[in-house]
């Protein structure tokens, strides 16, 4: 009795530790060679590579299991950047500034406006029109990065942002097309 509860523990306590230790981010190989067909396409591997790991519901996922990822994300984050940049367009007083904010609100009411019928495309399993729109957002997103280049070149506090967007949104559409190509 003594003996097989002490057995329990230690049982238990192994399991713990393995369910501790074992990275539970950590997805399988064929898993995390279609997240690298994909990745090392983008211009930062790194930020593609945990996107898709964090973002896993197990430890296995097929490409319409990381278009749906790369779409939420893009969905995720675009709305947290017009929500951040609809905050500083609130307080902007400099005009050039004002002008770049109201470009990048635009922007990413745009992106967002594309990723929710892309959304519902994929949801109803139309990868042609979930990818027609996809290939309008680069354009659309990209005019918020264009602005802080052109003069009066105003300080740029999206560019971090920028630059996520840009790689969630390409995610989608290689994905995407991975998906419809159906070679995966
Ligand atoms: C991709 O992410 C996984 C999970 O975090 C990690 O184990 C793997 O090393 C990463 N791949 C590369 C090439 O960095």
């Amino acid at each position: 009795m003594a003996n097989s509860s002490k057995f329990n523990t230690c049982f238990f306590l192994a399991l713990l530790a393995s369910s501790i230790f074992t990275n539970p981010a950590s997805c399988d190989q064929a898993t995390q060679s279609l997240i690298d067909k994909i990745c090392r396409r983008m211009e930062e591997y790194g930020f593609c590579n945990d996107t898709f790991n964090q973002n896993l519901k197990g430890s296995t996922a097929d490409i319409t299991a990381l278009t749906q990822i790369a779409i939420d994300q893009t969905l995720i984050a675009s709305k947290d950047t017009h929500e951040f940049v609809v905050g500083l367009l609130n307080k902007a007083t400099d005009p050039a500034e004002k002008n770049a904010l109201t470009v990048c609100e635009n922007a990413y009411s745009i992106v967002i406006n594309l990723f929710q019928q892309a959304s519902a495309a994929f949801s109803g399993k139309d990868y042609d029109s979930m990818l027609d729109v996809e290939n309008q957002a680069p354009r659309a997103q990209a005019s918020c990065t264009t602005i802080y280049n052109t003069p009066p070149n105003p300080p740029n506090p999206v560019g971090d942002r920028n630059t996520h967007a840009r790689i969630l949104i390409a995610m989608s559409v290689v994905a995407g097309i991975e998906l419809t190509s159906g070679s995966s």
